[in-house]
């Protein structure tokens, strides 16, 4: 299972990547807004710690969305090129495919989307499980079925886990067998941590404490 960091911040992106756990970014217009920053140059400072970074196109037509995709694959190899899942998306997707430039289909919200995206040869796609959730829909049942789907084809596409918002949706993404969550740095940092092992470390310190050295 490959983890990847939701964030367009480049020192949350430093700091996992030395856990020596960290496959990838996601970025999106939204996220680089929050940081007001170069997205360019924060692309391409991401890519100093990551193969896979991914980067959204804002343009709405298949022709800007093209354009546009060419330009930012060019940027640099560890580039994913993010292009939402609409008609004009599926074409551009299509385009990339042929042109060799890798994809991420984001704002799926159906198994009929995920099928359309890896059809249209996209190299990952994104089902927005928190975005479900907050419609009163189950956004890990959707992973479920997208998953179940795969097992019947050889659909290459790499299913991502978006939208995540608490530590369970990552473990239900690795017990679904899910091939990629992306997870925000808030949600990331509480991963590696348990009561039980505080607890531990704490018991087997006191202890060596009493040990005659
Ligand atoms: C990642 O690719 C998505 O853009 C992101 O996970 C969306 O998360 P949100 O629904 O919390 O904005």
């Amino acid at each position: 299972m490959k983890l990847f960091l939701d964030t367009a911040n480049v020192d949350q992106v430093a700091e996992i990547a030395a856990w020596g756990v960290l496959d990838g970014v996601t970025t999106n217009p939204s996220l680089v807004a929050k940081e007001g920053k170069d997205f360019k140059k924060t692309v391409l400072k991401m890519c100093e710690y990551v193969p896979s970074v991914s980067a959204q196109v804002t343009a709405t037509d298949a022709d800007g969305m093209k354009k546009q995709a060419v330009e930012m694959s060019d940027w640099h190899t560890h580039v994913i090129v993010k292009v939402p899942m609409t008609v004009e998306g599926l074409k551009t997707l299509a385009f990339c495919k042929e042109k060799g430039i890798r994809t991420n289909c984001t704002l799926v919200f159906s198994v009929n989307q995920a099928v359309l995206a890896a059809k249209a040869g996209a190299t990952i796609i994104s089902p927005f499980v928190g975005r479900l959730d907050d419609t009163g829909e189950n956004g890990m049942a959707l992973i479920a079925q997208i998953l179940q789907a795969w097992s019947h084809y050889a659909f290459p596409t790499e299913v991502l886990v978006a939208s995540t918002r608490n530590p369970d949706h990552i473990t239900q993404a690795a017990t679904l067998g899910a091939h990629i969550a992306t997870i925000p740095y808030e949600v990331m940092k509480k991963l590696p941590l348990h009561p039980l092992t505080d607890a531990g470390i704490k018991k087997f310190m006191d202890d060596w404490a009493k040990v005659r050295k």
